[in-house]
């Protein structure tokens, strides 16, 4: 076909849904399920750049996880503090530039610190942007934009909301991946999804593997992208195409 998406995605997002799941199956507390979620990450990031794929963005921590158990949401934080001290080394030796993209004033001054350092150490790297959307949600990202604006007093355009969004230095998601057998955006890139192809896989987060990504960017290659526009008016720029190549 001849409007079939013939590129891989340049910048995929993830809902990494399911480690809650993956441990209680195991009899595990949920916690480990998420340890096994970072294990899968790494793999996920190593993939990312085997395959070229210069922007990868994923939900670690929704503004509405607060309302998890206690103990999740402290394991979460201590997870995410051990994680960084653990991996930011290898980060940097792949080229990976780490950016957290999210609420920071709830978090403590621990984590914050944590956060400024990993990125601090990774700025110069260039291979792959890694967003990790921590405290996050659409809907805040989209109110923070537009107080942004208001407090400059500048006019609320898509363009100048578009800019102040906290995603405004890498371009769109082209692929959104959630796992875990749920078909729903949760509050997840809200803004930024507004032309993103979807694909949901029943695989849950920790088994989510390089197949499973190929998978996907299988589908996502086999997918028409038309931007409001009709097949028939891709049609002849690809044809023309054609004809300059051949
Ligand atoms: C959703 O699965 C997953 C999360 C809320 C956390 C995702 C975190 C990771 C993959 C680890 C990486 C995180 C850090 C801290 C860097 P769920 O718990 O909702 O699973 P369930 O639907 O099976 O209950």
């Amino acid at each position: 076909m001849a409007n079939q998406t013939s590129a891989g995605p340049s910048h995929i997002a993830i809902v990494m849904d399911g480690n809650g799941r993956w441990a209680t199956r195991r009899f595990l507390p949920r916690i480990a399920g998420h340890k096994q979620g970072v294990d899968s990450l790494n793999r996920c990031v190593r993939a990312c750049i085997d395959r070229h794929i210069p922007v990868l963005t994923v939900f670690a921590f929704s503004s509405e996880n607060w309302n998890r158990p206690a103990d999740e949401v402290s394991g979460l934080m201590e997870l995410l503090a051990m994680s960084l001290a653990r991996e930011v080394p290898s980060l940097v030796s792949n080229g990976v530039q780490l950016r957290f993209v999210g609420e920071r004033q709830q978090l403590s001054e621990r984590v914050r610190e944590g956060l400024a350092q990993a990125e601090l150490s990774t700025a110069g790297n260039s291979r792959l942007i890694l967003n990790v959307c921590f405290n996050y949600g659409g809907r805040w990202d989209i109110a923070q934009a537009a107080q942004q604006l208001a407090s400059r007093g500048e006019p609320i355009t898509e363009q100048a909301l578009d800019r102040a969004m906290a995603l405004a230095h890498v371009p769109d998601p082209d692929l959104i991946i959630r796992t875990g057998g749920e078909q729903r955006i949760s509050n997840f890139l809200l803004w930024q999804a507004a032309y993103s192809e979807l694909h949901f896989s029943d695989k849950l987060w920790p088994e989510f593997d390089e197949a499973a990504l190929d998978e996907a960017i299988g589908a996502y290659r086999g997918r028409e992208r038309r931007f409001g526009k009709t097949s028939a008016q891709l049609a002849p720029a690809v044809d023309r195409h054609d004809t300059k190549a051949a």
